[in-house]
């Protein structure tokens, strides 16, 4: 990996067990040919020394917002603006949540305030502190503002529990900074992403929708145009707002409304992401005004299918464009029912991966995945909020394609 030549990357480590892997992100990061400096806070200390982090550097670690002779060798704002990126690994939830409230009370929450360059966090802490509502808010309210986020991985942790919390492997988190500064792997390609549910009108005010909040397909949209896609966002009906960088929405209500849009973009389009909830079926007619209590009350509601949009451009794609991704939503299955599921549902829709997700194991923030590719490999993701998992999908997607 050479990707971060001449790259300035100020790496933050904040004082958790995993600290000691900073080491090696350290080394990693130059051996792809970044620049790197090191802010440390007073609990990194703890963990690993200083010297530990200058000798791998090559540079003098920073640590305290008030001494004059760090100051005078570099600043804190000098360390801000020079920086292409921000890295803080591992992320403990003491920081996240002194950052998320716009606090500047060290060098190293000084820095990342003061910096105009992409942050990137890579949490590390105990499961029940990960899960906490207070760090996830903190955590969300930070990706509202742009910060992007790598892991946490599952697993045991350090403090004896078994769950989310453990920082990922450095050289994921090597692989993260290089997607945020590094070469845009997806310049000039057109994504399209489809998101939210459909509603199927009963009449004209009634309808049959589901309950997808949109989330990851808004996700899967903003992460596409971070990595310099010229991305449309084709939305059901939901209230979210539009993602930065994302070119152009399309707003559209119910699955034939879908269709329409799609055929408008398709033969444009170098990647199609399904990860709308598109219903399957609608009521065959559309009822004009209100349906009344008093006269008109059906007692059954007629339904016809809707077109497989998926499917649909699957079957009409020329050669491998456009590179086409499914999302399958599945309940009540174990593990390999849920990719065997996928793996069914990529053959039969003709397309290129499928994104496995068990309804149970996602909440509305977060998502667990597995993606299936047409060569039958298949690579789970461990759950994490949607804005990471969205980075891990296309992490994976590129890596693969
Ligand atoms: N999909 C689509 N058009 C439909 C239904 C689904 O394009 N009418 C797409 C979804 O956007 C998703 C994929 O197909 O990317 C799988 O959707 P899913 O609901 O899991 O599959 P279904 O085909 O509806 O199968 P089932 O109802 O058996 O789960």
């Amino acid at each position: 990996m050479s990707g971060l030549e001449g790259k300035n990357v100020v790496l933050g480590v904040t004082g958790g067990i995993s600290a000691y892997k900073a080491a090696e992100l350290c080394r990693l990061l130059r051996k792809a040919g970044a620049d790197v400096r090191v802010v440390m806070t007073r609990a990194a200390c703890e963990f690993i020394t200083p010297l530990t982090l200058q000798t791998l550097s090559g540079h003098p670690v920073a640590q305290n917002l008030f001494d004059l002779g760090e100051e005078a060798t570099i600043g804190h704002i000098r360390l801000a603006d020079e920086a292409d990126v921000v890295v803080v690994a591992p992320a403990t939830a003491d920081f996240i949540a002194r950052f998320a409230a716009g606090m500047a009370d060290d060098l190293l929450a000084a820095v990342v305030l003061a910096t105009k360059a992409p942050v990137l966090l890579a949490p590390a802490m105990n499961v029940n502190m990960w899960e906490h509502p207070l760090t996830r808010a903190n955590l969300a309210r930070l990706v509202g503002t742009g910060v992007t986020t790598v892991g946490p991985d599952a697993g045991e942790l350090a403090c004896g529990w078994i769950g989310a919390g453990r920082l990922v492997d450095p050289a994921e988190i090597a692989v993260a900074v290089e997607a945020l500064v590094g070469p845009r792997p997806l310049d000039g390609r057109r994504v399209v992403v489809t998101a939210g549910p459909t509603w199927e009108a009963v009449d004209d005010v009634r309808f049959l929708g589901n309950r997808s909040s949109g989330k990851m397909g808004f996700a899967l949209a903003a992460a596409a145009a971070r990595r310099g896609a010229e991305v449309t966002l084709v939305a059901g009906p939901v209230s979210l707002p539009t993602p930065p960088g994302v070119a152009r929405r399309m707003d559209v209500e119910s699955a034939l409304e879908m269709q329409r849009a799609l055929a408008e973009l398709d033969a444009e389009a170098d990647v199609v992401v399904m990860a709308a909830a598109v219903a399957d079926f609608r009521p065959a007619t559309r009822a004009a005004g209100k349906l009344s209590r008093r006269q008109d009350a059906p007692s059954s509601v007629t339904l016809v299918q809707n077109p497989d949009l998926l499917a649909e451009l699957g079957r009409m794609r020329r050669g491998t464009r456009p590179l086409l991704v499914g999302f399958a939503a599945e309940s009540g299955l174990a593990a390999d029912a849920l990719v065997a599921r996928a793996r069914q549902k990529l053959v039969e829709k003709g397309c290129d991966v499928m994104i496995a997700n068990d309804l149970a194991a996602a909440g509305s923030d977060d998502n667990a995945v597995t993606l299936v590719f047409r060569d039958g490999r298949a690579r789970a993701l461990p759950r994490a909020p949607k804005a990471a998992v969205a980075e891990a999908i296309w992490t994976e997607l590129l890596r693969a394609s």
